[in-house]
């Protein structure tokens, strides 16, 4: 599959469930293979990513619902706990960096951020690949204590994102094109 062909089979899935029409094994090794191609900058690999599976997928929406105390809809959360999973996205910014590179010091967390984004993008697409249907929530940072309770996370972790994936059991709208000149420059 060409990566064009990949990344238009990548949609948001809302409509998931918990068979996975791969085994487990082969999900972990590819989120595994995915985070170690992805680029940093200065190599600093600031991403981290927490796979939450069996049981531990349902405490987190369960969590992730105590948390907003009420405030999102049962309903809601539990289509992402009808999934099979949820790819956790952390950063962990090393300061080591900053403090070598003082002068790029401020630059370091926004890149943490674009790296961790081009790690999203590069799961959600390749779980696509496997046939598998995924979304990005963000219900950080409300969740972020109870995330690092539930998981055992380190201080210097911060929670960015969430995706929840699973079987696809319903496909999304198809999305209009659009006229990409007006957001694509060419100049020669
Ligand atoms: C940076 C980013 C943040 C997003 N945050 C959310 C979110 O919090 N909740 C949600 O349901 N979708 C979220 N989305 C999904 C977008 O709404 C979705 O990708 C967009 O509408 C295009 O639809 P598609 O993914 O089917 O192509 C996010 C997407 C991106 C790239």
């Amino acid at each position: 599959m060409s990566i064009v062909e990949s990344l238009e089979k990548r949609r948001t899935y809302y409509n998931i469930n918990k068979e996975l029409p791969v085994r487990e094994d082969e999900v972990i090794e590819r989120i595994q293979e995915l985070t170690e191609l992805v680029p940093d900058a200065f190599n600093m690999k600031s991403a981290r990513v927490v796979v939450a599976l069996g049981e531990k997928q349902n405490q987190l929406w369960d969590a992730v619902y105590d948390a907003f105390e009420g405030q999102v809809p049962r309903e809601k959360i539990d289509s992402f706990k009808a999934g099979a999973g949820t790819v956790l996205y952390d950063k962990n910014v090393v300061e080591s960096f900053q403090k070598q590179f003082a002068f790029y010091a401020d630059n370091f967390p926004v890149w943490a951020n674009q790296a961790n984004g081009m790690l999203q993008l590069s799961i959600w697409t390749g779980l696509r690949e496997l046939g598998i249907g995924a979304s990005l929530q963000h219900y950080n940072p409300v969740i972020n204590g109870k995330v690092h309770e539930l998981f055992s996370l380190p201080d210097s972790y911060v929670l960015l994102a969430q995706m929840p994936f699973g079987g696809i059991a319903g496909e999304p709208d198809a999305k209009e094109k659009e006229d990409i000149s007006k957001r694509v420059k060419i100049e020669k």
